[in-house]
Protein backbone atom coordinates (compact mmCIF):
# COMPACT_ATOMS: atom_id res chain seq x y z
CA UNK A 1 0.00 0.00 0.00
CA UNK A 2 1.04 3.34 -0.81
CA UNK A 3 1.28 6.68 1.83
CA UNK A 4 -1.83 8.01 -0.54
CA UNK A 5 -3.54 5.25 0.17
CA UNK A 6 -2.54 4.68 4.00
CA UNK A 7 -3.36 8.34 4.50
CA UNK A 8 -7.00 7.74 2.76
CA UNK A 9 -7.49 4.53 5.44
CA UNK A 10 -6.12 7.01 8.45
CA UNK A 11 -8.63 9.48 7.12
CA UNK A 12 -11.69 7.48 7.33
CA UNK A 13 -10.84 6.35 10.43
CA UNK A 14 -10.42 9.82 11.62
CA UNK A 15 -13.88 10.04 10.17
CA UNK A 16 -15.27 6.87 11.82
CA UNK A 17 -14.19 8.28 15.04
CA UNK A 18 -15.70 11.32 15.17
CA UNK A 19 -18.62 9.91 14.28
CA UNK A 20 -18.47 7.10 17.19
CA UNK A 21 -21.90 7.96 19.26
CA UNK A 22 -21.16 4.15 21.29
CA UNK A 23 -18.28 5.52 23.11
CA UNK A 24 -19.10 6.37 26.30
CA UNK A 25 -16.48 9.71 26.08
CA UNK A 26 -18.68 10.78 22.75
CA UNK A 27 -21.10 13.28 24.98
CA UNK A 28 -17.87 14.32 26.91
CA UNK A 29 -16.14 15.39 23.72
CA UNK A 30 -18.72 17.20 22.10
CA UNK A 31 -19.89 19.17 25.16
CA UNK A 32 -16.42 20.56 25.90
CA UNK A 33 -15.44 20.96 22.20
CA UNK A 34 -12.86 18.84 22.05
CA UNK A 35 -11.47 16.11 19.01
CA UNK A 36 -10.60 12.56 18.60
CA UNK A 37 -6.83 12.31 18.83
CA UNK A 38 -6.13 9.71 15.91
CA UNK A 39 -2.32 9.66 15.84
CA UNK A 40 0.37 11.01 13.91
CA UNK A 41 3.43 10.79 12.25
CA UNK A 42 5.01 8.26 9.26
CA UNK A 43 2.53 6.16 8.14
CA UNK A 44 5.53 3.91 6.94
CA UNK A 45 7.27 4.27 10.75
CA UNK A 46 9.25 1.63 11.64
CA UNK A 47 8.75 2.41 15.52
CA UNK A 48 4.88 2.62 16.86
CA UNK A 49 4.66 4.09 19.90
CA UNK A 50 1.44 3.80 21.69
CA UNK A 51 0.30 5.65 24.64
CA UNK A 52 -2.80 5.22 26.87
CA UNK A 53 -5.28 8.10 26.15
CA UNK A 54 -4.85 11.71 25.23
CA UNK A 55 -4.77 14.89 27.76
CA UNK A 56 -7.09 18.06 27.67
CA UNK A 57 -4.21 19.94 25.33
CA UNK A 58 -4.04 16.85 23.04
CA UNK A 59 -8.29 16.79 22.96
CA UNK A 60 -7.86 20.20 22.28
CA UNK A 61 -5.54 20.34 19.14
CA UNK A 62 -6.52 16.67 18.11
CA UNK A 63 -2.47 16.28 17.83
CA UNK A 64 -1.33 12.90 20.34
CA UNK A 65 1.46 13.99 23.22
CA UNK A 66 1.32 17.84 22.64
CA UNK A 67 1.66 18.86 26.38
CA UNK A 68 3.61 18.17 28.92
CA UNK A 69 4.39 14.27 28.46
CA UNK A 70 4.78 15.32 24.83
CA UNK A 71 7.69 17.31 26.04
CA UNK A 72 9.32 14.53 27.71
CA UNK A 73 8.47 12.07 25.09
CA UNK A 74 10.34 14.47 22.59
CA UNK A 75 13.16 14.52 25.13
CA UNK A 76 13.39 10.87 25.55
CA UNK A 77 13.13 10.16 21.80
CA UNK A 78 15.89 12.65 21.10
CA UNK A 79 18.33 10.56 23.60
CA UNK A 80 17.52 7.74 21.42
CA UNK A 81 18.61 9.57 18.23
CA UNK A 82 14.62 9.84 16.59
CA UNK A 83 12.69 11.95 15.72
CA UNK A 84 9.10 12.66 16.13
CA UNK A 85 8.22 12.97 12.46
CA UNK A 86 10.17 9.96 11.62
CA UNK A 87 7.83 7.53 14.61
CA UNK A 88 4.21 7.33 14.85
CA UNK A 89 2.91 8.17 17.67
CA UNK A 90 -0.68 6.80 19.26
CA UNK A 91 -3.02 5.74 21.58
CA UNK A 92 -4.97 3.32 23.08
CA UNK A 93 -8.12 5.10 23.55
CA UNK A 94 -8.47 8.07 21.46
CA UNK A 95 -10.56 10.00 23.35
CA UNK A 96 -9.91 12.16 25.95
CA UNK A 97 -11.84 10.65 29.41
CA UNK A 98 -12.75 12.74 32.05
CA UNK A 99 -10.05 14.27 34.88
CA UNK A 100 -7.27 12.09 33.18
CA UNK A 101 -8.78 9.17 34.55
CA UNK A 102 -7.60 5.48 33.45
CA UNK A 103 -9.63 4.14 30.51
CA UNK A 104 -11.70 1.87 31.37
CA UNK A 105 -12.14 -1.87 30.22
CA UNK A 106 -15.29 -0.49 27.94
CA UNK A 107 -13.41 2.09 26.31
CA UNK A 108 -10.41 0.32 25.56
CA UNK A 109 -12.61 -2.92 23.91
CA UNK A 110 -14.07 0.14 22.20
CA UNK A 111 -10.89 1.90 20.98
CA UNK A 112 -8.87 -1.05 20.30
CA UNK A 113 -10.00 -2.32 16.98
CA UNK A 114 -9.24 1.40 15.97
CA UNK A 115 -5.56 0.64 17.04
CA UNK A 116 -5.68 -2.65 15.78
CA UNK A 117 -6.11 -1.41 11.99
CA UNK A 118 -3.64 1.41 12.64
CA UNK A 119 -0.98 -1.29 13.12
CA UNK A 120 -1.63 -3.30 10.41
CA UNK A 121 -1.69 -0.34 8.23
CA UNK A 122 2.00 1.08 9.04
CA UNK A 123 3.00 -2.17 10.18
CA UNK A 124 6.27 -1.46 12.50
CA UNK A 125 8.54 -3.32 13.05
CA UNK A 126 8.90 -2.17 16.72
CA UNK A 127 5.89 -1.46 18.93
CA UNK A 128 6.89 1.23 21.89
CA UNK A 129 3.99 0.86 24.75
CA UNK A 130 4.45 3.65 27.34
CA UNK A 131 2.68 2.56 30.33
CA UNK A 132 0.96 -0.47 31.74
CA UNK A 133 -2.23 -0.25 29.91
CA UNK A 134 -0.47 -0.09 26.36
CA UNK A 135 1.89 -2.89 27.61
CA UNK A 136 -1.14 -5.07 28.62
CA UNK A 137 -3.23 -4.44 25.29
CA UNK A 138 -0.12 -5.23 23.28
CA UNK A 139 1.13 -7.98 25.03
CA UNK A 140 -2.23 -9.83 25.21
CA UNK A 141 -2.86 -8.87 21.56
CA UNK A 142 0.06 -10.75 20.19
CA UNK A 143 -0.51 -14.10 22.80
CA UNK A 144 1.79 -13.61 25.06
CA UNK A 145 -0.77 -13.12 28.03
CA UNK A 146 1.83 -15.28 29.97
CA UNK A 147 4.71 -13.10 29.92
CA UNK A 148 3.04 -10.20 31.28
CA UNK A 149 3.90 -9.06 35.29
CA UNK A 150 3.92 -5.71 37.05
CA UNK A 151 5.86 -2.57 34.37
CA UNK A 152 7.96 -2.07 37.08
CA UNK A 153 9.61 -5.71 36.47
CA UNK A 154 8.85 -5.52 32.41
CA UNK A 155 10.16 -1.38 31.81
CA UNK A 156 12.96 -1.63 29.70
CA UNK A 157 12.91 -4.97 27.80
CA UNK A 158 11.60 -6.15 24.86
CA UNK A 159 9.64 -9.26 23.45
CA UNK A 160 9.93 -10.56 20.55
CA UNK A 161 6.04 -11.29 18.25
CA UNK A 162 4.58 -12.42 15.20
CA UNK A 163 2.43 -9.74 13.26
CA UNK A 164 0.54 -11.39 10.15
CA UNK A 165 2.95 -9.28 8.59
CA UNK A 166 6.36 -10.38 9.79
CA UNK A 167 8.26 -10.56 12.76
CA UNK A 168 8.47 -7.45 15.79
CA UNK A 169 9.72 -7.17 18.87
CA UNK A 170 7.87 -4.91 21.92
CA UNK A 171 9.88 -2.75 23.62
CA UNK A 172 7.77 -1.75 27.48
CA UNK A 173 8.61 1.36 28.62
CA UNK A 174 7.16 3.71 31.10
CA UNK A 175 5.28 6.36 30.38
CA UNK A 176 7.01 9.15 29.86
CA UNK A 177 4.49 10.93 32.48
CA UNK A 178 6.38 9.69 35.18
CA UNK A 179 8.80 12.02 35.01
CA UNK A 180 6.41 14.93 34.94
CA UNK A 181 6.70 15.30 38.67
CA UNK A 182 9.61 13.57 39.32
CA UNK A 183 12.42 14.74 37.63
CA UNK A 184 14.83 12.38 38.81
CA UNK A 185 12.99 9.53 37.14
CA UNK A 186 14.35 10.88 33.75
CA UNK A 187 17.66 9.20 33.87
CA UNK A 188 15.72 5.47 34.07
CA UNK A 189 13.41 6.55 31.36
CA UNK A 190 16.11 7.37 29.41
CA UNK A 191 18.10 4.41 29.76
CA UNK A 192 15.10 2.10 29.06
CA UNK A 193 14.22 4.56 25.53
CA UNK A 194 17.94 3.49 24.76
CA UNK A 195 16.47 -0.21 23.91
CA UNK A 196 15.18 1.20 20.87
CA UNK A 197 18.01 2.41 19.38
CA UNK A 198 19.22 -0.94 19.61
CA UNK A 199 15.91 -2.47 18.07
CA UNK A 200 15.43 -0.10 15.15
N1 LIG B 1 -0.80 10.75 27.73
C1 LIG B 1 -1.08 9.78 26.82
O1 LIG B 1 -1.10 8.59 27.13
N2 LIG B 1 -1.31 10.15 25.56
C2 LIG B 1 -1.27 11.41 25.14
O2 LIG B 1 -1.50 11.65 23.95
C3 LIG B 1 -0.97 12.40 26.10
C4 LIG B 1 -0.75 12.05 27.39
Amino acid sequence: MNKKEKKQLMDEMSAELSALKKSPLYKYRTENNYLPVVGEGDLSAKIMFIGEAPGRNEAKTGRPFCGSAGKILDELLLATGHKREDVFVTNIVKDRPPENRDPSPEEIKIYGPFLDRQIDLIRPKVIATLGRYSMKYILEKFGLHSELKPISEMHGKYLEAKAPYGKIKIAVLYHPCVAIYNRSKMPDLKKDFKILTKLS
